[in-house]
């Protein structure tokens, strides 16, 4: 019993601490199967996240290679057993599960279950998902301990689970607020400026003599452009100014590799390589900002299995494994591709953009 307990307690705090460090949603619920799995000695665990379409908005398991996990194919419904638990918020535990009633089969690549202990993972009244176990290593399958125990961990798993959730939306929440208050700030300082300026301009038109107005439309114009400075100088990265601009980088990566695609099927792995070079600020300045909407675009538009950032000395390289894109004559660049060139050029760097159905290199070279 006391060693029993022991595993229980290492299983939960593993699962806890896991929260504590900050992961994302989707590291949670992996910590939490594996957790599971060692400590109910199960080869196979799972934990499903119903979403409300009749599918589930998250599937992690333990015990099934990467390679099989693609050869079952899709994600699994809400069907058989499994809507079943969701239904009825109780323990299943069966000596074989192929004979439950409400099995209904499963693809051809799936691993064989027998043995099978799953319980719901309940928040209050809500059910946040369900976690599975199947296979005991040790012969004679789940006991009704097992089962206490399994019920035991899960309700530690709903508190790990709803930290993490807040967490993830807060960090969202954040990110729009900020949006927010430079829209505010852009708007005070910048908008109203402008629209003085264009009212003095159409005086300037009827005048007869236009000099006192095209005076205060030139003082309007500076006016303008010092705040729109001073916005955008608030703009600037503030972890550039302490960590650096690869640390900087490899921070942004990291976020983005937890937490980009949480929620669907494929998670796309980001990564960084590289070191530190000697740049000066505003180039420091300009290539984080071009990796970071290459980044995004990458994400957003190429569907890629990888993206790689890759900073060396004078080159910044942005590199998917995406559908690419048309960059020809004749193709037209968005906002984000324009400004890209633009900040390469505000500090006579180059970029170039080679695109092709294997995927996108952005490349950033700046001048010694
Ligand atoms: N890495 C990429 N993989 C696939 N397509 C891309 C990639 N980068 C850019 N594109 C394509 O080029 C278009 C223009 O990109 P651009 O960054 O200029 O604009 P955007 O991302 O659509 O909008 P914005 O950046 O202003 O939010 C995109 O809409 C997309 O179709
Ligand atoms: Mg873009």
């Amino acid at each position: 019993m006391d060693t029993d307990r022991d595993a229980t307690l290492h299983a939960v705090s593993t699962a806890v601490l896991a929260v504590t460090r900050h992961l994302s949603v989707h590291e949670v619920l992996q910590v939490i199967v594996r957790a599971a799995a060692q400590l109910l000695d199960a080869r196979y665990a799972a934990l499903g996240v119903p979403d409300d379409e009749g599918s589930f908005a998250e599937f992690v398991v333990e015990g099934v290679s990467d390679e099989q996990w693609e050869r079952i194919g899709p994600l699994p419904r809400q069907h058989g057993l499994l809507a079943l638990m969701l239904r009825d918020d109780r323990a299943q535990r069966l000596p074989d599960v192929r004979r439950a009633p409400a099995f209904e089969g499963w693809p051809a690549a799936h691993p064989v279950l027998k043995d099978f202990l799953g319980v719901p993972i309940k928040d209050g009244t809500e059910t946040l998902g369900i976690i599975f176990l199947a296979n005991r290593r040790t012969p004679g399958g789940f006991t009704a301990a097992d089962e206490e125990l399994l019920t035991l961990f899960a309700a530690h798993a709903a508190i790990a689970m709803t930290n993490a959730r807040l967490y993830e939306r807060n960090r969202e929440l954040t990110v729009i607020e900020e949006r927010a208050r430079l829209a505010r700030e852009l708007h005070d300082a910048v908008a109203q400026k402008l629209f003085s300026l264009r009212l003095t301009a159409a005086a300037a038109l009827s005048a007869a003599d236009p000099r006192v107005e095209l005076e205060r439309v030139q003082t309007l114009a500076k006016e303008a452009l010092a705040e729109l400075r001073e916005v955008i100088f608030e703009l600037r990265p503030a972890e550039l100014e302490g960590d650096g601009l690869a640390a900087s980088l490899r921070k942004h990566v990291r976020v983005l590799d937890r937490a980009w695609g949480s929620g669907r099927g494929r998670r796309p792995r980001v990564r960084f390589e590289g070191e530190d070079v000697a740049l000066p600020p505003e180039a420091e300045e300009v290539a984080y900002r071009v990796a970071q909407e290459a980044l995004y675009n990458a994400l957003r538009h190429g569907d890629p299995s990888e993206v790689t950032v890759r900073l060396t000395a004078g080159v910044l390289e942005v590199r998917d494994d995406g559908t690419g894109f048309d960059t020809g004559a004749g193709a037209r660049d968005g906002l984000g591709l324009a400004s890209m060139r633009e900040r390469a050029e505000s500090i006579g760097g180059c970029l170039t953009v080679d695109s092709s159905p294997a995927g996108t290199v952005v490349r950033l070279e700046v001048p010694a």
